[in-house]
């Protein structure tokens, strides 16, 4: 899931100290390359400066934002010489809302930057860099694809309405729309602006196929076309549906999580004799649309919430259970207990179709934004699973963890394909495929 990192505290020299540049000043600049937060980078006097909306080569006049001591945070106000790649942002609240970092950059030249971001963060290791990152799969939808919003509740003088932070100022500001978002949820936001005092966030998630949704937290407001509080709404993907629960994670876009499940199908070519299991197995996508085509799925989630909601998910599914517990502790205990699930964690809850052998022949992981932890990795190397798929939302951590599969010569790379989740925005989610070296049968 797409948690929120938070950019680690700098404990540096001062950078900026000697530029005087204050926020709300205005300066000419030659823009350079794009960083890891989606701006373009430039220095004055040596001082790193970095430009939200800009792109590399233009030209432009930007004004400062804030200052930090490792940095000058300014974002476009004019362009005087434009890159080929420019366009023309669509949303009013463009640079003074931080959400879309991306949204004057035509769209295949996002679907570059991504792949580029995440062959840049491959070729840092050498048991990788053989692989060449696949063109980005583009979205069907590059606005309205959201079917999840998270919005801040406005204080004091904002008492009651809904908007977004930016993240570089801090500031509030309210909104009447968001162009990310899918339809319902920008319906439903007009009906509860101004509404919302008390509150400090609210949450609305839309099924895009279903038309359900869900409303957090529970508000006394009346009127047409507002339930707040309802506990779970309910997905369908490739024709499965999907219930979820407030507190648990679901893709953000519909359409090209489709998408995900397709490519990740094709990648692993399977043949419907394998045991795979599906760790970070949220409400149970992966596990319920891949079932058909393996023996057996087994997933593993530590949400309370995903796990009965994956439960319910699969009932009509013969061959898919789950296990409540973390990654790290139920593939690491897997020797012992692999092959006797009445032993597995949560023993009693399985309806046990027996685990064969225990073998495990595929192993599909799809870990938070920070990766895995360690100890998965370590397992992964033990269990030796003949396919692994890794799914990740952060290419640094996606490459810092197939390089501990890799590095050794256990897993070989063979495939990273970028998929475009967030439209409009930096962030890049990415499908791997590793295979296992020198082992036979
Ligand atoms: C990126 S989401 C993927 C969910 C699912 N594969 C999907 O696509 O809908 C990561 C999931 O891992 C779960 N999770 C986080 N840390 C975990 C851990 N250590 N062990 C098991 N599950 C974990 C989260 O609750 C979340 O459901």
């Amino acid at each position: 899931m797409a948690k929120r990192r938070h950019r680690k505290r700098y404990t540096g020299p001062d950078l900026t100290e000697h530029v005087d540049l204050n926020p709300g000043d205005r300066f000419e600049i030659t823009l350079g390359e794009i960083d890891d937060t989606g701006a373009a980078t430039a220095d004055i006097e040596g001082a790193p400066i970095v430009v939200a909306g800009g792109l590399p080569g233009e030209v432009v006049i930007a004004e400062v934002q804030r200052r930090f001591p490792e940095r000058i945070a300014a974002k476009v106000v004019q362009v005087l010489q434009p890159a080929a790649e420019r366009v023309e942002a669509e949303c009013r609240y463009f640079l003074t809302c931080s959400g879309c970092q991306w949204q004057h950059v035509s769209y295949g030249h996002q679907l570059e930057l991504k792949r580029n971001r995440v062959q840049l963060e491959i070729n840092r290791y050498e048991s990788l860099s053989h692989v060449e990152v696949d063109a980005t799969v583009e979205s069907a939808k590059r606005l309205g694809y959201r079917n999840h919003g998270r919005f801040t509740i406005g204080k004091r003088d904002d008492a009651g309405q809904v908007g977004y932070v930016n993240a570089v100022t801090r500031r509030f500001l309210r909104i009447e729309e968001c162009l990310l978002m899918d339809g319902p949820i920008n319906d439903t936001l007009k009906l509860v602006q101004d509404r919302m005092a008390g509150q400090t966030q609210m949450t609305i998630r839309v099924g895009s196929n279903t038309g359900s949704i869900l409303v957090q937290p529970r508000m006394n407001i009346s009127g047409p076309g507002v339930v707040t509080g309802r506990q779970h709404y309910e997905e369908e993907v490739r024709g499965a549906r999907f219930r979820v629960a407030a507190s648990s994670f679901f893709q953000v876009n519909t359409g090209q999580l489709s998408r995900a499940v397709d490519e990740v199908r094709e990648l692993l070519d399977l043949n419907g004799s394998e045991l795979m299991i599906d760790a970070y197995s949220g409400v149970g996508v992966f596990a319920v649309l891949l079932a058909p085509y393996v023996r057996r799925v087994i997933g593993i989630e530590e949400s309370a919430s995903a796990i009965e909601d994956a439960k319910l998910n699969s009932e009509c599914v013969e061959n898919v259970e789950f296990i409540h517990g973390k990654t790290e502790v139920v593939l690491g205990g897997w020797g012992n207990w692999g092959n006797r699930p009445e032993n597995w964690p949560g023993a009693g809850s399985h309806t046990g179709h027996g685990a064969g052998d225990g073998v495990v022949d595929v192993l599909l992981l799809d870990p938070p934004r920070v990766g895995c932890h360690p100890d998965v990795l370590a397992s992964v190397k033990k269990l030796k699973p003949k396919k692994v798929l890794m799914v990740s939302c952060e290419p640094a951590a996606l490459a810092r963890d197939l390089d501990l599969l890799c590095s050794e010569g256990v897993y070989r790379l063979e495939v990273v394909r970028p998929i475009d989740m967030f439209p409009q925005t930096r962030h890049v989610e990415a499908i791997s495929l590793l295979t296992l070296q020198g082992q036979t049968g």
